[in-house]
């Protein structure tokens, strides 16, 4: 294996043009003329931490930057004075870093009894844990109540009366459906109801004994627009005044996850540029609207998942193999297969990109590649449309390749060994830092 060093900053590129004909060489050899380098990438690829350990690490690795983590909670709970974080554990469910949260003061969002259990172990105090799934059997309610556990995400009426039953006197909150527009992964037909059903369920829930404690909205995840929250905003405004004029006053909004990660790229491997400090001044201003539509104080949560984690994660991968072949209309590809992909780390590849580096290769020549994992599955590949990665042609087998921007989902999507492909194992770096002190 070549030795690894730190200094070299080729970020893999991918290539931008539409230009690859159907047929002859769609891959031709390149000189070394475009590529990104990390001062004209977000700052949080410049993380000394990170990519000290990514140049550390000999073997397979994901790499979690529990200080940067830290930065990322603190910058967001200063752009948002007063909410509360409950941070969305399926995004990141590793115990130090549930562990370092919890050091800043913040809460769980968790989805099922294993994962309020995780958050427990990790530090949280139970009323920082809230049940946010609205789906969930009799078992999984009880299971949580007897955790603890008291505030319960829900959407339906049978779902009010199962946490009436399994977890009596608990607070409930209502979560309306949204479009998902605007977001990579919009949550818009499995979660939430209508502004008509969010009454009946909290009529239906304060007269089972529940206490009627608020509303949520998921606006999608991987948001690109800050529109999305101006309608969430007012779906929840227009509810709370429906409430209102039915005896129901919450005290509490969660306005959910989707704030954006921003290292990654789309499926044709283009910065995604999402416009965080608008979406910031949306949701201040959208806090200060629906203060002033309730009949009494309104606390407000969020559900973060990937925008505090994505970007502090890195994969120390390897090179499979750089190859070439035709395809049955003689077209020519070149594939750079990966150690890592859709199954042990990368389940998003289909959906994005990441910023790959490969740092025992500063120059020399490049050819425009596939990029794909290391299974016998079709799908364990970016999206092949035109989203070819510039990749230094002299890679070989073991070559060491940094995959950038992956920490959220990475580790809870792998598969348990799909094709003997095991999960990769996990290394944090820094760590330790305050007691308390978050929302
Ligand atoms: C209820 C809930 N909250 C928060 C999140 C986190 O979303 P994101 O990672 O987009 O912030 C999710 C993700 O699916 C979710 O289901």
């Amino acid at each position: 294996m070549k030795p690894q060093t730190t200094d070299v900053r080729q970020i893999a590129e991918p290539r931008r043009t539409a230009d690859h004909g159907r047929t002859g060489h769609r891959a031709p050899t390149m000189p070394a003329t475009v590529h990104a380098s990390t001062a004209s990438l977000p700052d949080q690829h410049d993380h000394p931490a990170l990519r000290a350990a990514l140049a550390a690490a000999i073997e397979d690795t994901i790499i979690y930057d529990l200080d940067g983590i830290g930065r990322q909670y603190t910058a967001l709970c200063a752009e948002l004075p007063g909410v509360a974080v409950r941070f969305a554990m399926k995004a990141c469910p590793v115990d130090e870093v549930l562990g370092h949260l919890a050091r800043f003061g913040s809460g769980f969002d968790a989805a099922s009894p294993q994962e309020i259990a995780q958050a427990l172990r990790t530090g949280a105090a139970p009323g920082l844990i809230h049940y946010g799934n609205t789906v969930k059997s009799d078992r999984n309610i009880a299971e949580a109540y007897r955790l603890g556990v008291r505030d319960y995400a829900t959407d339906c009426l049978e779902d009010v009366g199962a946490i009436a039953e399994h977890a009596p006197g608990s607070r409930v909150f209502c979560r309306l459906a949204t479009t998902g527009e605007g977001a990579l992964w919009g949550l818009s037909r499995k979660f939430g109801c209508s502004p008509e059903d969010a009454l009946r369920v909290l009529g239906t829930a304060r007269s089972a004994g529940l206490v009627p404690s608020g509303l949520s909205v998921h606006v999608g995840s991987q948001q690109m627009t800050a529109e999305a929250w101006v309608a969430a905003v007012d779906s929840l405004a227009a509810v709370l005044e429906a409430l209102s004029r039915r005896g129901i006053t919450p005290d509490r909004i969660n306005l959910g996850g989707g704030l954006p990660a921003l290292g990654v790229l789309d499926r044709r491997g283009r910065p995604l540029e999402p416009p965080l400090d608008k979406m910031f001044v949306v949701i201040r201003e959208g806090m200060e609207r629906l203060r002033a539509v309730n009949a009494a104080p309104l606390d407000f949560l969020l559900e973060p998942g990937r925008h505090l984690v994505a970007d502090h994660g890195a994969i120390r991968a390897h090179v499979a193999r750089l190859s070439s072949r035709h395809r049955l209309d003689g077209t020519r590809e070149d594939w750079l297969y990966l150690s890592c992909g859709k199954f042990n780390g990368l389940y998003e590849m289909d959906q994005l990109q990441y910023r790959l580096e490969f740092p025992t290769h500063s120059g020399g020549q490049f050819v425009d590649a596939m990029v794909a994992g290391p299974t016998c599955d079709n799908d364990d590949a970016y999206a092949q449309e035109d989203g070819l990665v510039r990749v230094p042609r002299a890679i070989t087998s073991g070559d060491p390749v940094w995959v950038h921007s992956c920490g959220a989902y990475a580790a809870a999507y792998a598969t348990r060994g799909f094709n003997g492909f095991a999960p990769l194992p996990y290394t944090c770096v820094g760590g330790p830092a305050p007691d308390g002190g978050g929302a």
